[in-house]
């Protein structure tokens, strides 16, 4: 059998990874600067995080969801403390993509709307509810076609108002910061107005935060930077730093009932003592503030290039524009130099780095991003 060919690949093979490097099968290393699409939170193969997964493996690693499991518990309390959403609960699931599609099947049971407000370059997932939510026409299939989600302009409140006024909007969904649409920022008058008009015209405010949570942005969840909570949070990525896990944060206001949501996989012991250690991780080693820190740095050395056009983002969620396609830097990036970037369209790099990187990593990077630069002028 051959495997279905929908992703171009690389030419890596990658054996193991050590914090922010990756060591390909010749033992050759790289800097990752993109975490495998911003997974990679505490770094690669951390001690604490194998140690964990490992002895969890040796004792038992799956039950279904219908006996008691502490580390559930243990998880979610963790996580209420690290990103101060103490009083919300958290339901567990497995991908990105199934955190949305229950965050909006909330959202939809709970104001009996089925309306829902995305905005222009969204990207939410590719299941039916997460994919009908993204701006990207080329992975809706028909079946998965919704005629009642709009596409607003990010950061246009006056026209979010003119449709939530008309009273049959479930919910708004938005990115922390927008990722695969090119590490665009919501503005923080816009979050909060989206936080008071939700509240005003009964509609549940969902915000994704599964590519710019869990500290990425210099804070536990992007949209903290706007002092604001939302009804509901999504995350995966970054949560089991590879393991396969999300989750929504569900605020107090939304009330459980027996069989509302439910999977056979989520919240499995595996996942939460990848889950665990990575909280765990996140607080011992200040990586909340490591991310603000060398992320600032990162980008304010970036923007010292003449070359490049514009640096957005917050902590170590960064998108870098240049007037000219970034494919053959991106190739240069990573076969000659030896440093993995992501991309968004053809003109952005997207630097999404576990978040323990280091000084050092960023004055390495610079000195050849920019010998890169120079080499293909
Ligand atoms: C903002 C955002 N939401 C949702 C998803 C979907 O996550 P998953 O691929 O785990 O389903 C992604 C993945 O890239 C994402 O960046």
């Amino acid at each position: 059998m051959e495997l279905f060919d929908v992703y171009p690949l690389f030419n890596v093979e990658l054996y193991k990874g050590e914090g922010v490097f990756v060591i390909d099968k010749n033992g050759q290393r790289y800097l990752d600067l993109y975490g495998g699409h911003a997974v990679i939170s505490i770094g690669h193969s951390h001690p604490h995080y194998v140690a964990a997964i490992s002895s969890q493996i040796e004792r038992i690693g799956f039950y279904s969801n219908s006996i008691q499991n502490p580390l559930q518990k243990e998880l979610a309390k963790k996580l209420g403390e690290a990103s101060g959403l103490n009083d919300f609960s958290l339901f567990l699931c497995n991908s990105g993509a199934e955190a949305n599609e229950n965050a909006l099947k909330l959202a939809s049971f709970k104001t009996g709307k089925t309306k829902v407000i995305a905005f222009k370059k969204a990207f939410h997932g590719r299941t039916s509810g997460a994919v009908g939510v993204t701006d990207n026409s080329k992975i809706i299939a028909p079946i998965n076609e919704k005629k009642d989600v709009l596409f607003l302009e990010l950061n246009d409140i006056q026209s979010v108002e003119a449709e939530l006024q008309k009273g049959d909007v479930a919910a708004v969904i938005i990115e922390g910061i927008q990722g695969i649409g090119g590490i665009i920022v919501p503005s923080s008058e816009f979050m909060n107005g989206l936080r008071e008009l939700c509240t005003r015209y009964n509609a549940v405010f969902i915000v994704d935060e599964i590519q710019s949570g869990y500290g990425r942005s210099g804070r536990f969840f992007a949209f903290q930077h706007a002092n604001i909570v939302p009804d509901l949070v999504t995350v995966a990525k970054g949560m089991g730093n590879g393991f396969p896990m999300g989750g929504v944060l569900i605020s107090p206001d939304f009330e459980a009932k027996s069989g509302m949501l439910g999977t056979t996989f989520g919240g499995n012991y595996l996942a939460c003592a990848a889950g665990i250690a990575v909280l765990d991780v996140i607080k011992s080693q200040k990586l909340v503030a490591n991310a603000e820190e060398i992320g600032n740095f990162l980008m304010s050395e970036l923007a010292k290039i003449p070359e490049v056009k514009e640096v957005r983002g917050l902590g170590l969620m960064i998108g870098v524009e240049f007037e000219e396609d970034i494919a053959d830097l991106r190739k240069k990036l990573l076969y000659e130099k030896k440093i993995f970037t992501g991309v968004s369209g053809s003109k952005v790099i997207r630097l999404l780095p576990p978040l323990n990187l280091r000084k050092e990593n960023v004055v390495h990077f610079i000195e050849k991003l920019k010998e890169s630069i120079a080499e293909l002028a």
